[in-house]
């Protein structure tokens, strides 16, 4: 029995050959999200991802590259790693599936359910789909074709080992009956029901005989076979409680789960064979205390899925949301709140580039951003940069309906995080932001500021301010992690928001005046939109789509020239010696001799023996160019492909390692590439870049 206030959050376990794109950054965050607000909240986290590392694709790709799968999962698991860092994603443990220990534990599974005869061996003639590894039924199949993913099926007989999943579909029923949480949100909860009520649950084919799939983990009973990948994938879910919490003896408190989030997509994988796999693994055990371990999870929410400015997201279309770029050119605290605020969660949305501008700017620029900076700005011109004390009301309905609202909202927000509603969060707290707008509007601070006698009533303005934009940042930071802190920092609080706060620390109640402030640089700057075609790169600042002196979210970058060709050959002859202080300068005739040009990647391919050379073909519309670039160590050949970036038309060609490059590459970093340049909008391959 689970007696302390624990939360247990998870994600999908994500396949590792998959290239991270905005579906899987969503979930993530949105797990992230309710992980900071918990922990916030003082409740015992503890934030699950990972990676499903098993299955036929992993094996398929591995011998395609000549590796060995292990390897080859090794090579690629930090695309997954490094970007949760870059969206600053404070997971507890990171599973991948070829753990040794998770197999253990999904092997003593396998054993427990066959020894009670949960499992048994049987012939299976069917439809499979190798794509999805998985076999249809007759009906499902029309045309000859995969009903999920279209490809061409196959006819396929063989022994396998069989789950009796069939046998719990009454427990199932009743179980979502009831319990009203446990898939949300209601809509998806109503599908499964209407499913499991209308068509008999068949069992579950849980094994592959290696002669087709060897890269699983072994039967215990045979080892002519390996386990379905998602029979291994979802144990994930309690394997990991055993070995990677920092608690000894192992962290099994945490169970049951407080939410699985996952994609709708993979809601009957989860709400179905996951629930199943669990009664089962209760059904193997007399003993209460065992039988509780396997409790079914509180909550399985099934959020949408995104489409790309109107499209669905394929790699063949080219139009693969890539979360690195978007960290890259909005910065991760922007992408985190784009994602949450645009669309509510479990419902479909759409991105575009220009909608994520329109809601940066307007919620955060002019939003909070403004907020504190005005704020800040009138507290440093007239109280010598200290929180002033308040004084008597300047307009009391305003100020009644702000501290009314500050009052509310704890209580309305925790409502909306038991309810996963991030959107009508998000929409609570720019309330509050534009009540204080109209406030500070409205009692024209800087008008208080010029009369003597008005210093108490512009004092009770800035007071108001500060003490709203404390509870802004408090409220804010589960989105915003860095951002939140940052406002605490500017307000003088010593604050850390990663750690536990009492509840009174934010109350409106709490005194803040004495505070000195430290007002910094701005929080969002605007982001200005380039001409279609046109675009500016603002100087000593990477984040080309940012007004110059943006935040830097990691240390400034100034664009480079990302190949192993020494930087000077694109560059004109410097007018002046540089200094280490300030570069040389060049005329503009210097610099319109380099010919840039938006580039679309046809393909992309690892140069053999170097970690560092990738051989890209690009097309520049009318021609087609090859280019080797200095990019490999942070970028995956694949995830290149359908990218638009920028290149330097007019080099004199040049071989590098025996290949011949035509071009070069336009990157942000010095020694160590941090981003390519791409554009906001769809710019034509061809089109010139000054
Ligand atoms: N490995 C399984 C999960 C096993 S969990 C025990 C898997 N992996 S995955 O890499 O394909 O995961 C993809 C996740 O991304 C799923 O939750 C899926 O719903 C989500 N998305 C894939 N495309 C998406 C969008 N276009 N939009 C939003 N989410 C999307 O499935």
């Amino acid at each position: 029995m689970n007696t302390r206030d624990t939360f247990y959050i998870t994600t999908p376990i994500y396949y590792v050959n998959d290239v991270p794109h905005i579906g899987h950054a969503y979930t993530t965050v949105a797990a992230d999200v309710l992980a900071r607000y918990w922990r916030l909240r003082g409740r015992e986290v503890f934030f699950l991802t990972g990676l499903d590392e098993h299955g036929q694709k992993v094996q398929q790709a591995a011998a395609k590259a000549g590796i060995d799968p292990q390897a080859h999962c090794d090579r690629l698991a930090p695309q997954f790693t490094n970007l949760w860092q870059r969206l600053n994603i404070s997971n507890d443990a990171f599973i991948r599936t070829t753990d040794k220990q998770h197999q253990v534990v999904v092997q003593r599974y396998l054993q427990q359910l066959y020894d009670k005869q949960l499992i048994y061996k049987a012939d299976y003639t069917g439809w499979y789909c190798t794509y999805d590894e998985r076999f249809w039924t007759e009906k499902d199949v029309v045309g000859g074709l995969c009903p999920d993913c279209k490809r061409p099926i196959e006819r396929l007989s063989e022994h396998n080992y069989f789950f009796k999943m069939g046998q719990y579909q009454e427990r199932l029923i009743d179980h979502i009956r009831t319990h009203e949480d446990f898939i949300r949100p209601a809509s998806r909860r109503n599908e499964v029901l209407g499913f499991l009520q209308t068509q008999k649950l068949g069992d579950l084919s849980i094994s592959r005989p290696k002669s087709r799939l060897s890269w699983g983990i072994e039967l215990p009973f045979d080892e002519n076979y390996v386990t379905y990948v998602w029979f291994d994938a979802l144990v994930n879910y309690i394997s990991a409680l055993e070995y990677l919490p920092n608690e000894k003896p192992a962290g099994l408190g945490y169970w049951p789960a407080n939410v699985h989030l996952v994609g709708k997509d993979i809601l009957t994988t989860h709400a179905v064979y996951w629930s199943t796999m669990l009664m089962a693994l209760a059904d193997t055990t007399e003993e209460d205390e065992k039988r509780a371990y396997f409790a079914l999870p509180k909550t399985i929410f099934a959020h949408g899925w995104w489409t790309v400015d109107g499209e669905k997201m394929s790699k063949s279309r080219g139009n693969v949301v890539d979360p690195n770029a978007m960290v890259d050119q909005f910065d991760a605290d922007a992408f985190r709140y784009f994602l949450l605020r645009e669309v509510p969660f479990g419902q479909d949305g759409d991105f575009s580039r220009s909608t994520m501008v329109t809601t940066i700017n307007s919620a955060l620029a002019n939003g909070i951003g403004n907020l504190l900076s005005r704020t800040l700005t009138m507290i440093e011109r007239s109280c010598a940069g200290t929180i002033p004390d308040r004084g008597p009301a300047v307009l009391p309905e305003l100020e009644q309906r702000i501290e009314d609202l500050a009052r509310q909202l704890p209580a309305r927000i925790e409502a909306g995080y038991n309810g996963l509603l991030f959107r009508d969060i998000l929409l609570m707290i720019e309330e509050l932001n534009s009540a204080c707008d109209e406030y500070i509007d409205k009692s024209a601070p800087w008008k208080l500021a010029k009369q003597p006698e008005a210093q108490p009533q512009l004092h009770t303005v800035l007071n108001t301010s500060a003490r709203a934009l404390r509870l802004l940042a408090i409220l804010l930071y589960p989105f915003m992690p860095q951002a939140a802190q940052q406002m605490i920092h500017q307000l003088g609080l010593p604050l850390d928001l990663s750690k536990p706060i009492s509840t009174n620390v934010g109350d409106w109640d709490t005194p803040i005046a004495g505070s000195r402030i430290q007002k910094g640089v701005a929080l969002f700057p605007r982001i200005l939109l380039a001409e279609p075609g046109e675009y500016k790169l603002t100087g000593g600042d990477a984040r080309i789509y940012k007004a110059k002196g943006g935040r830097p979210v990691s240390e400034p970058t100034t664009p480079s020239l990302a190949t192993t060709t020494p930087p000077q050959i694109a560059t004109p002859a410097p007018a002046a010696a540089p200094t280490a202080a300030q570069p040389a300068q060049i005329t503009i005739d210097d610099f319109m001799k380099v010919q840039l040009k938006a580039a679309k990647v046809l393909a992309a391919e690892r140069v053999p023996k170097s970690e560092k050379l990738l051989k890209l073909q690009v097309s520049l519309g009318s021609e087609q160019r090859q280019i080797v670039a200095g990019i490999g160590k942070k970028y995956e050949p694949d995830t290149l492909v359908g990218k638009t970036i920028v290149i330097v038309a007019n080099l004199k060609p040049a071989k590098l390692m025996g290949i011949e490059s035509q071009g070069m590459v336009l990157a942000a970093g010095d020694s160590e590439v941090r981003g390519l340049a791409t554009f906001i909008e769809d710019v034509e391959p061809g089109t010139k870049v000054k």
